[in-house]
């Protein structure tokens, strides 16, 4: 590997350099300067040649130019004008004047406007080549700064990527811890009336009519509590394969309303807020992997406990709509934050659903920084800041649209519409 690159230099070039020769725009509207800088440089360089400003202007918007050398005088458009729009198309492209009896002045502006050098007017082919080499060599090294800035860009966006990734798989675990849990109750019960049965059938040799009531009736429970069992774990279960599926399970939303009424009442932010879930009139299923949209409802009813220690309500409410959403009524604005907007599937039915709180509200210059990772006005060991971006990842994944209306003293409201289908799970 080593005696190959020794032999071949050209291997340990950067590959853009190896692909791409830089590019050279001579912008002037006299023939002869012109055509002596492209002979000039066209052993170096691609050569882009305008004869006005307004040409290489356009040039500049088609090509990516490296450096730019022109005339400060010319008939049409200024070498002064020429600059400053050739910043505009790209502030990298350096830029060398050629003045002939220009005023300190102009002279002045073009540097303050970013002009990397200027020549004189006729120009020697040496000053040309070092004028050039030198704006050149400014390129390279501020894109090499650009690309490390870029990279490092990347890199913050990728952890934070990772991060959200990991939250969401975290809470999803939670979601899954609570829900064995849950189905911990139902067999606790069984447990007790199966060892409530044996103790009533161990001393009666033959059983009275009287025993098998009794039996009959605990066995009624035994059946009902098992049932529950088996449907909290199909339903888990259903949601756990199809998490990276598109299409996601048909469980009704009250259902996924009644288990999170169970999650949230065990949660220790409820304290004595008080909690009320209404359960859809008409029900739907939701496009969305169950187990996220209970992770949205959970974080934005936790989030409504959390906003104040004075106790207040947390109201979820829902309804389906058969008309598609008036997308234009949607927007940003003091007391509004709307998610999503563009990338919402919006064809009925959908499914509308309402976090309502009486909390303190959030103040307006807070509102627009309320979904950014890591925002949080919570104390060290309370609030990550995640919730709300975990919570718009979701939305967007499953193209519905979040908004969330707040005003101070008054509370805060979220609303999730999502795109919705018909029940198809067992219930
Ligand atoms: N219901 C609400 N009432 C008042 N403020 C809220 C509410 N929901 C969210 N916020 C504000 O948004 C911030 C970000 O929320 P979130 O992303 O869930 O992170 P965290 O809860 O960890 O702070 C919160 O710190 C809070 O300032
Ligand atoms: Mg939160």
């Amino acid at each position: 590997m080593t005696a190959n690159l020794a032999n071949n230099p050209d291997a340990t070039a950067p590959v853009t350099e190896a692909v791409r020769r830089p590019t050279l725009l001579i912008c002037d509207d006299e023939d002869g300067p012109r055509e002596s800088l492209r002979v000039i440089f066209k052993g170096d360089f691609e050569i882009l040649a305008a004869r006005s400003g307004a040409e290489a202007i356009a040039l500049a918007q088609q090509h990516r130019v490296d450096v730019a050398i022109s005339d400060i005088r010319m008939a049409e458009m200024s070498g002064i004008e020429v600059l400053e729009r050739l910043k505009f198309v790209d502030p990298g492209i350096e830029v060398v004047m050629m003045t002939a009896y220009e005023t300190t002045d102009t002279l002045r502006q073009a540097l303050k406007l970013h002009a990397c050098d200027y020549i004189n007017k006729p120009f020697d082919v040496a000053t040309a080549r070092a004028a050039i080499a030198s704006a050149m060599q400014k390129r390279r090294m501020r894109d090499a700064e650009t690309d490390g800035e870029r990279k490092m860009e990347e890199m913050f966006a990728e952890l934070q990527n990772h991060k959200i990734q990991e939250q969401i798989a975290h809470a999803r675990n939670e979601i899954y811890a609570s829900i064995i849990h849950d189905i911990n109750g139902p067999l606790t019960v069984i447990s007790g009336f199966i060892q409530l049965m044996n103790t009533r059938l161990a001393n009666a040799t033959t059983p009275t009519v009287e025993d098998l009531e009794f039996v009959r009736g605990k066995l009624k429970t035994v059946e009902r509590q098992t049932a529950s069992c088996i449907e909290i774990s199909r339903r888990y279960l259903s949601f756990l394969r199809r998490s990276e599926s598109p299409e996601q399970t048909g469980v009704g939303v009250n259902q996924l309303l009644a288990d999170l009424e169970q999650l949230v009442r065990v949660h220790p932010s409820l304290g004595s807020h008080q909690f009320t879930v209404h359960r859809l009139e008409r029900d739907i299923a939701a496009r969305m992997n169950g187990t996220d949209l209970l992770q949205i409802l959970r974080n934005l009813a936790v989030n409504g406990f959390q906003a104040s220690h004075i106790p207040h309500s947390v109201e979820i409410s829902g309804r389906v709509l058969d008309q598609p959403l008036d997308l234009a009524g949607l927007r940003d604005g003091p007391a509004d934050r709307v998610l999503n907007v563009e990338g919402c599937e919006n064809t009925a039915p959908l499914l509308m659903l309402t976090v309502r709180d009486t909390g303190p509200g959030i103040p307006e210059d807070i509102l627009p920084k309320v979904f950014h990772p890591y925002f949080t006005t919570k104390g060290e060991h309370q609030g990550t800041g995640l919730g709300l971006s975990i919570i718009s990842r979701l939305v967007k994944q499953a193209g519905g649209v979040l908004h969330l209306h707040s005003v101070v003293g008054e509370g805060t409201c979220f609303t999730l519409y999502l795109p919705g289908k018909p029940v198809t799970a067992q219930p």
